[in-house]
């Protein structure tokens, strides 16, 4: 398994490859196939729960899906989400949730969403042993915030900002950073601006790793696909001809079969 060393190591001699899981099964075939971090993402409020956006997940959701995620993959380093207002409020609550996560699930490392505003947060996660994993860019937990989805990192301005993030965060200790939905150029120059790993996500092709929501990247959703997934299938299509399959089988008699009676 990697440790927060090696993963810091790969930054200019590999590609990290990041994926979500949030159950034992998607876990299980994402160390199969040798992804070097799987991501317990708070997206799973999105692809999992059905929820329209990730505000809601909580720290025992999160606690939750990383244990069955732990269960799958026991030797791939596991990143949790700590999710909208566990970590916002306060210092202390910070410490507790993020001590939380990492006690009860399993997890390698805790992921913040946030830059400047949460470096007190990241630095008393990381001095009572936590390894942190930033995220900056876009952050889904501030949508009401930003009115929905932007790519960031068009002005100058922003881009200066970001870059600043990464510095500060990589300063208070983060052994990676996720840089979501920036311009491709800017997410290059933060790379550039830090020695450790960053991990982009619609953020161009320079970062120093990609990750993915692995529901899209499987192309689960038949209606939604951003532009910065590469769909490499169209499951959701496969698995509902299955099913309607299944059911025209069961109803017509034609399921079970001899072979799968006793
Ligand atoms: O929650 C999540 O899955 C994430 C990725 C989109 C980076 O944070």
């Amino acid at each position: 398994m990697l440790t927060i060393n090696s993963i810091t190591a790969l930054k200019n001699s590999k590609k990290i490859v990041m994926l979500t899981a949030y159950e034992y099964i998607t876990a299980f075939l994402l160390e199969k196939a040798g992804v070097d971090i799987i991501l317990v993402g708070d997206s799973l409020g999105m692809v999992f729960q059905g929820r329209k956006e990730t505000i809601p997940v909580t720290v025992d959701d999160m606690i939750y899906h990383t244990k069955a995620v732990k269960r799958g993959a026991a030797d791939t380093f596991i990143v949790t989400d700590m999710p909208f207002m566990s970590y916002q409020a306060s210092v202390s609550e910070a410490k507790k949730n993020a001590g939380r996560i990492i006690k009860e699930s399993g997890a390698n490392a805790v992921k913040i969403e946030g830059g400047l505003e949460i470096i007190p947060q990241v630095k008393a996660i990381i001095e009572i042993g936590i390894p942190v994993m930033g995220h900056i860019g876009l952050q889904p937990q501030s949508v009401k915030k930003y009115g929905g989805y932007p790519v960031l990192g068009k002005t100058d301005k922003e881009e200066k900002e970001l870059i600043q993030s990464a510095i500060a965060l990589e300063k208070a200790g983060v052994f990676a950073i996720t840089v979501e939905k920036v311009k491709a150029s800017a997410a290059a120059a933060i790379t550039k601006s830090v020695s450790i790993p960053v991990i982009g996500i619609g953020s161009g092709a320079k970062c120093d790793g990609q990750v993915l929501v692995t529901h899209d990247m499987l192309g689960f959703f038949p209606d939604f696909t951003p532009k910065f997934v590469k769909k490499y299938d169209t499951i959701g299509k496969r698995v509902l001809a299955d099913i309607t399959k299944f059911s025209g089988d069961v109803r017509s008699g034609r399921f079970p079969g001899k072979k799968h009676s006793f």
